[in-house]
């Protein structure tokens, strides 16, 4: 399948799996439900599904299209993914973005997926046997806070894991890793769901206090109120984007190594439904009916401001287990494997566009732009491992505002600068499905407006965000993260100047 590159896919279900991969992450089972649990259950499910259709599947489409036309002119990478599309000289320099969100977000990224790799391990040695709730949250507590040296440990085995995976290329590694983690991950997904939600209540002593239906329902029980709240909306918006990997860029890599006749839109299909499935069905299955199962609803409420289910994952969850003898050996190893393989088939997509614009532009082979992609991540973990207000500044800047600006970019360039009509050709060029024409209209004016008022609601909370006080950390998070954009505009400006040279387009 793959065409003249030397490192495309090796088959159709490599890529989809991959792709599939790069989607389903640690945002499906661990964000999702906190952020449907946060923004009161059933009231998140209406604005989540209009997202996914009027924003997710509209951008899929464009990603991918954008990739693939990249593709033809050998480009990976955004920036001249980007510059293919326009004859005006700036686009390249918003493309700058497919580049900095993936380093950013990697950074602190693989410093999470080398916790699921480490309390894979303690399941193993049984840690958690024994232990009470509260013992449970203060070893993860003091996990967090370096309180051992395991953490930087992990860590540091977690980037060589994904940098020797992806120094191997893209069939030989990321493809490989995909075709073995993403079953595995559905195993493993499965198993846990329907256990979580067969759990039956009153078993006495420290059992359920619910069934484990009581915690699905109050996920699925649509409240139509919600569709009034802009909150929900702007959480719904970003969940969208973060699962389905959105405004990043990698998913314009991935495509960029089909070749121009090769389907698009069933695989974009396929991709990113497999993702709603494992994100509205599996990862509804697990944290909430267990959690809530066990320790009701108002108490799981208070556990996840901000947003994330960290602490039920990775505190309340191994409790539970610890309690269900034999088969909780094996249920925390399938859910911080299940936890692993879905952030490593994430963070190896945040790879690869780093890689494509350091080979393609200044034709570094894979070993060494791999080895750079790791050392970068590397230095840009550091703060984010040594302090939560580093860690923070990350995900706010490069894992939610970046990945909005993006796709509002991209969309813009796509639908009216390149032009609809041209965009829906590349759309539907090759295609094993017929996409129905009113993606046509959706992608040229309902997305964007979507998108602006999506952005329009964040700039209160971006002015507050960029003037707030904060640590040294902080600070430096901030500073790291303005320097790196610097750094890969100027990266740009030198390619730009060479690609010039060789006529690229
Ligand atoms: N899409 C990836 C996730 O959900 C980044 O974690």
């Amino acid at each position: 399948m793959s065409n003249t590159e030397t490192s495309g896919w090796g088959s159709r279900v490599g890529l989809i799996l991959a792709m599939a991969g790069n989607a389903v992450g640690l945002g499906n089972f661990l964000r999702f439900p906190a952020q449907a649990i946060e923004n009161g259950g059933g009231a998140f499910i209406i604005p989540y599904l209009v997202c996914f259709l009027l924003m997710g599947l509209p951008l899929l489409f464009v990603e991918w299209s954008m990739g693939r036309y990249g593709g033809k002119f050998k480009q990976h990478s955004t920036p001249f993914i980007f510059d293919s599309m326009s004859k005006a000289p700036y686009w390249k320099y918003f493309g700058v973005f497919g580049i900095f969100t993936n380093i950013a977000v990697a950074a602190f990224y693989c410093y999470l997926e080398s916790w699921a790799l480490s309390w894979a391990y303690y399941s193993v040695a049984g840690t958690f046997t024994g232990m009470s709730l509260v013992e449970v949250q203060a070893f993860f507590q003091n996990y967090i806070e370096l309180g051992t040296s395991h953490p930087v440990v992990f860590w540091i085995v977690c980037l060589l894991i994904n940098t020797w995976i992806l120094s191997r290329g893209l069939s030989g590694g990321v493809e490989k890793v995909a075709k073995i983690g993403m079953p595995l991950l559905l195993v493993f997904g499965l198993i846990l769901g329907v256990t979580g939600v067969t759990m039956q209540a009153g078993t006495g002593g420290s059992g359920p206090i619910h069934d484990g239906l009581v915690g699905l329902n109050y996920l699925w029980n649509p409240d139509f109120s919600s569709i009034w709240s802009f909150e929900v909306w702007v959480a719904a918006a970003g969940q969208i984007f973060f699962t389905l990997s959105l405004g990043m860029g990698s998913i314009h890599c991935y495509a960029s190594y089909l070749n121009s006749k090769e389907d698009i839109a069933l695989n974009a299909m396929s991709a990113g439904w497999m993702n709603e499935f494992v994100e509205v069905v599996l990862g509804s299955m697990i944290i909430i009916p267990i959690s809530i199962g066990y320790l009701g609803i108002d108490a799981i409420s208070d556990m996840v401001s901000g947003g994330s289910g960290l602490g039920i994952g990775f505190s309340v969850l191994p409790k539970l287990f610890a309690d269900w003898g034999a088969f909780g050996v094996f249920a925390g190893v399938m859910w911080f494997g299940l936890l692993f393989f879905a952030g490593i088939t994430s963070s190896l997509a945040m790879g690869t566009p780093v890689m494509g614009f350091l080979s393609d532009n200044f034709g570094w082979k894979e070993k060494k732009s791999a080895w750079a992609f790791g050392a970068i991540i590397f230095l840009l973990g550091i703060p984010c491992v040594l302090s939560p207000d580093a860690f923070n500044e990350f995900d706010y800047w490069a894992g939610t505002i970046a990945l909005v600006i993006f796709a509002l970019v991209e969309i813009i360039l796509f639908a009216w600068v390149f032009g609809m009509d041209k965009g829906w050709r590349e759309i539907t060029t090759g295609s094993d499905i017929k996409v129905p024409i009113i993606f046509k209209f959706i992608i040229k004016y309902v997305s964007p407006l979507f998108l602006l008022i999506v952005f329009g609601g964040a700039i209160p909370g971006i002015i507050e965000n960029a003037t707030k006080e904060t640590s040294f950390y902080g600070w430096l998070a901030r500073f790291l993260l303005l320097g790196l954009f610097a750094a890969i505009s100027i990266l740009v400006y030198l390619a730009a100047k060479r690609n010039f040279k060789t006529k690229l387009y």
